[in-house]
């Protein structure tokens, strides 16, 4: 038995050895700097996830600055700082895949959906199913929702919460044509606000340990439940969703005719040209939409309106230009006039500066036929990716990159920094829902500036935003201290 141990023990040293000499000196990426523990294991990426929520960006910040535009940050990976890194990644026409280790691990609770598809047609079909529903012509069918909604603003006062609330109200909306109403609810504690975020909470350790919910899944709730009582917020959306779906399904077709907008589920329950996508599958897209629909806007709209109130001089300026495009605050506003408002507009370019959807960098796989990534050519199979953040906050192209300043997209010539500002990334699989996106912060913070009178509370002020400290988190990250505001309805002129 011992003698057996020692050569089994005997074996993986062996190999394990040959594995570090492999990855240090034969490795085809051992010419590119970055740490030793990195090129030597993904423990590396692992445990500043895991143990830092996140925290391997601000890894990257450091470890940029050490070793340069490019580094080796795991075995068979390499990070960029480079614009040009980005541009040739993120593309249009791009075959990279997305890597499955990363994807399947993190969105381990909602496989075969969107955000989880790695092979190409897979992703192309559910793709073709929702690009109708998320482009500018549909996006009119969601006006009428928001519309009615801020004619009724309420008096949120703990801000991140409240737009949350009001995010996810939107997109359970647009997908089911029956809105969760979570605004209703007071305090904002609507257990599928507080599922959303239970579900955010554990995908760092998911990326790393998808086992571990695929077990779970398979267990009786009963059972997972005593178990793991923090796969509570996960059981009840699961629950909540599965019910909403299993409705629609009886209901379709008869039911779906007395909808006076289209719906997400109206495609993906019966699509035309594609097989049926199972239960599980549709499980899953409610989980990818509701949590990729809510949590970035609801991010934006945080942030945007924390520098609108904190900057006087911003705040003025916005209120001024939305006061004379819309005398009337009693009449709706249409969309198509409020993009064409340059201020606003600023506004919403530069809170989408700051505010980008997902942080962590989206890695993708070398194919054999991808072109050079900043000019180097590397080998099928490695792992290429870059935050956006550094694209973001490169002050070649974005000047005095940590001000928020609005102003600078009212400039002449802004074509650089439009080709920069990639909050919803670029290439075959960018956001979905950015046409959708767009079109809420324009009626968000148009209706919020145009008909409240906000003031950030007293003594209640955060720090500013600080891209090391406050971008730990695969979606956008939430500020560790959220802020509070006062909210007087403006009087009626
Ligand atoms: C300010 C708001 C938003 C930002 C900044 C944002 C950002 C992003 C980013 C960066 C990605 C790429 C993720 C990756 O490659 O891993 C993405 C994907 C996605 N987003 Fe958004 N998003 C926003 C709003 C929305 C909305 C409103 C929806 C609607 C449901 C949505 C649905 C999706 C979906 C389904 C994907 C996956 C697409 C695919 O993998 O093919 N997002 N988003």
């Amino acid at each position: 038995m011992w003698h057996m141990l020692l050569q089994i023990s005997y074996g993986v040293g062996c190999y394990l050895g040959a594995l570090t000499l492999y990855r240090l000196f034969f490795h085809p990426l051992q010419k590119y700097p970055g740490p030793l523990l990195a090129a030597l294991t993904e423990g590396y990426e692992a445990y500043y996830n895991i143990v830092q929520f996140g925290g391997l960006v601000d890894e990257l910040v450091r470890l940029h600055e050490i070793y340069g535009p490019v580094i080796r940050i795991g075995p068979n990976k390499l990070h960029f700082k480079d614009r040009r890194a980005f541009h040739d990644i993120y593309t249009n026409g791009s075959s990279m895949l997305k890597d499955p280790a990363f994807y399947h691990g993190l969105i381990a609770h909602a496989p075969d959906s969107s955000v989880y598809f790695c092979d190409s047609k897979q992703s192309k079909d559910r793709r073709a199913l929702l690009a109708p529903l998320f482009s500018r012509r549909a996006v009119d069918k969601l006006l009428h929702i928001l519309e009615e909604r801020h004619n009724s603003p309420s008096t949120s006062i703990p801000m991140s919460v409240s737009y949350h609330s009001l995010t996810t109200d939107l997109i359970t909306s647009y997908c089911f044509a029956e809105s969760t109403n979570t605004l209703d609810i007071p305090n904002f504690s609507h257990p599928l606000l507080e599922g959303v975020q239970e579900v955010v909470k554990g995908l760092w350790v998911q990326r790393y340990f998808p086992f571990i919910n695929r077990l779970a899944m398979g267990l009786p709730k009963s059972m997972l439940l005593r178990l793991l009582p923090e796969f509570k917020g996960f059981v009840e959306m699961q629950e909540g969703f599965s019910t909403k779906i299993t409705e629609l399904r009886k209901e379709f077709p008869e039911g779906f005719n007395k909808v006076d907008h289209e719906t997400v589920y109206h495609h993906l329950i019966e699509p035309k040209n594609q097989a049926r996508p199972t239960m599980k599958s549709l499980v899953s897209e409610a989980f990818t939409l509701v949590i990729a629909g809510s949590d970035t806007v609801a991010h934006a709209c945080t942030l945007g309106t924390f520098y609108v109130l904190k900057e006087a001089h911003i705040r003025r300026k916005l209120t001024e230009e939305l006061e004379e495009a819309w005398p009337d605050k009693g009449t709706p506003m249409s969309y198509a006039k409020l993009e064409k408002l340059p201020y606003l507009s600023a506004v919403i370019k530069e809170t989408l500066r700051f505010s980008i959807g997902v942080v962590h960098p989206l890695p993708r796989i070398i194919g054999n036929e991808t072109p050079a990534i900043a000019g180097l050519k590397l080998p099928p199979g490695t792992i290429v990716g870059m935050s956006a953040l550094f694209l973001h906050m490169n002050p070649d192209v974005f000047e005095d990159p940590f001000t928020f300043n609005p102003d600078r997209w009212l400039a002449e010539d802004t074509a650089e920094m439009i080709h920069d500002l990639a909050p919803f990334s670029k290439g075959p699989r960018m956001c979905i829902g950015f046409g959708l996106a767009w079109c809420e912060l324009y009626l968000i913070f148009a209706n919020i500036f145009r008909k409240l009178d906000l003031s950030l509370v007293h003594g209640d002020e955060v720090d500013d935003f600080r891209w090391s400290t406050e971008h730990r988190d695969y979606y956008t990250p939430h500020w560790k201290t959220s802020y509070r505001a006062f909210v007087n309805e403006k009087v009626r002129e």
